[in-house]
C-alpha cells in the first residue's frame, strides 16, 4: 500500500516527544513538519521544473526525477513521504501491542487495502456505512507511519491496524499477548507487476527505469519494505499459532464469501448470511473502485499521481503472464525454488 501515504499527513510523535513538547501540541508539532516536508518536495519539483525550461537534457532531467532518498531502518528501506526513521523505530520498540489487538500485516501490493475493507465491514457487522464515509487509513491505521501512529495511540480498543513490517521488526510488545495477526500474501509474480506500476504513479517511489531493472531490485530485495521472500518466510513462521491467520489473494479471489467465513471464526465475530454478503458485496474490486474511501483518489496529486496510473488497477490473479517473458519467469522460478524451497505449505500459485 501502501496507499496509506493516504492519511500520509503526518505526525511523528516519537521525534516530537523527543522535542520535549505536551502532548497536547504533538500532532501540531509534526503537522509542522509533515508541511515542512512537502513544501522542500514542492520546492524541488519547481526548480527542477526551471531546469527543464533552461535546457536540461531529459536524461539528465530523469536522474535528478527519480532520485527518491528512502527512510532507512535497521537495513530496510521505507517511502518517505510519510514513514521516518523515529516512527520506524517507535513501532517497533515502544508501541504498545494491547490483546485485543488486530493486525492486517502484507507485503505490499499483497491485498493490504482490500484486506482493510473486509476487516472493517466485519468489525461492523456488514454494515457499509463506516467504510463509506471514513478513509480507510483512519479506519485501519498505518501504525508505523507518522500520521498512522497518531491515530492509532488515539484509537478505540479494539484496535485494527495495518503495517508492511518484516516480523523481526514488529513491536516487540507483541510477544506474549494474544493480539491477532492476519497475514495476506499474494504470486509474487503479480506482487512484481503490481509494484512496478505503483512505484511508477507514486512519488514516494522511484520510478522503475524498466521492467528489467524492477525485476532485478526484486529479486535481490532491494525495493522498498525488503526482500518479499524475507517477508513472506519470516510471517510463515507465525503459522499454526492460534492468534495467527494466514490467507492468499487467490483465496480472496476464488471465493470471498467462504474466506470471509474463515476470518469471522478466527476473529471470533458472528455474522449471519445477511451481514456476510454485505461483506462480499462492499468488499468487490468493484465496490471498492467506487468508493473514495478506499480508492485512494482523495491522495493529493503529488503524492499519487492518478494521471500515471490507479491504485486499484485491475484487480486479477495472473497479470504477470502478460509481462513476463519466458526467460524472466523461468529465471524468477529458479530463484524462487531456491529461497522458498523447504517451506512445508504449497501456495496456490506453485502448482502453476
Ligand atoms: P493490481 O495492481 O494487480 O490491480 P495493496 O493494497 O497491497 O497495495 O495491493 C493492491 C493490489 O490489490 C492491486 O492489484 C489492487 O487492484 C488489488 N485489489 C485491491 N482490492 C481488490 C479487490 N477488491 N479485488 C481484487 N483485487 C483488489
Amino acid at each position: 500500500m501502501d496507499q496509506n501515504l493516504g492519511n500520509g499527513c503526518a505526525p511523528d510523535a516519537a521525534a516530537s516527544s523527543s522535542l520535549g513538547l505536551p502532548d497536547r501540541f504533538l500532532g501540531m508539532a509534526s503537522q509542522v513538519h509533515w508541511w515542512g516536508s512537502r513544501i522542500e518536495e514542492r520546492e524541488t519539483r519547481i526548480s527542477r521544473r526551471a531546469q527543464h525550461s533552461q535546457g536540461w537534457s531529459s536524461q539528465a532531467l530523469r536522474s535528478q526525477t527519480m532520485a527518491v532518498e528512502y527512510v532507512t531502518y535497521q537495513g530496510i528501506k521505507s517511502p518517505p513521504a510519510y514513514n521516518s526513521e523515529q516512527s520506524l523505530r517507535f513501532a517497533h520498540k515502544e508501541f504498545q501491542v494491547q490483546d485485543d489487538d488486530v493486525f492486517n500485516v502484507t507485503y505490499p501490493k499483497s491485498g493490504t487495502v482490500w484486506m482493510i475493507e473486509i476487516l472493517s465491514l466485519i468489525r461492523s457487522g456488514g454494515d457499509p456505512a463506516w467504510n463509506r464515509t471514513v478513509l480507510n487509513s483512519t479506519r485501519v491505521p498505518w501504525f508505523t507511519t507518522r500520521l498512522g501512529l497518531e491515530s492509532a495511540l488515539s484509537y478505540p480498543r479494539p484496535r485494527l491496524l495495518t503495517c508492511h513490517l518484516p516480523i523481526h521488526l514488529f513491536p516487540t510488545s507483541f510477544i506474549g499477548s494474544r493480539a491477532k495477526v492476519v497475514y495476506t500474501l499474494r504470486n509474487p509474480k503479480d506482487v512484481l507487476v503490481s509494484y512496478f506500476y505503483f512505484s511508477k504513479m507514486c512519488s514516494s517511489y522511484e520510478d522503475p527505469e524498466s521492467f528489467e531493472q524492477f525485476l532485478g531490485d526484486f529479486l535481490s530485495g532491494d525495493v522498498p519494505h525488503g526482500s518479499w521472500f524475507d517477508h513472506v518466510r519470516g510471517w510463515m513462521e507465525m503459522k499454526g499459532k492460534e492468534n495467527f491467520f494466514f490467507i492468499t489473494y487467490e483465496e480472496l479471489q476464488q471465493d470471498l464469501r467462504g474466506s470471509v467465513q474463515r476470518l469471522c471464526q478466527f476473529l471470533e465475530q458472528e455474522l449471519d448470511d445477511g451481514a456476510i454478503n454485505s461483506v462480499v458485496e462492499n468488499a468487490s474490486f468493484k465496490a471498492m473502485k467506487e468508493n473514495k474511501m478506499c480508492n485512494s483518489t482523495l491522495l493529493p496529486m503529488d503524492i499519487m499521481d492518478q494521471d500515471k496510473g490507479t491504485f486499484l488497477r485491475k484487480g486479477i490473479c495472473g497479470d504477470w503472464k502478460n509481462h513476463f517473458t519466458v526467460a524472466q519467469s523461468e529465471a524468477f522460478d529458479r530463484i524462487y525454488q531456491d529461497r522458498m524451497g523447504g517451506l512445508p505449505e504449497a501456495f496456490p500459485w506453485d502448482a502453476r
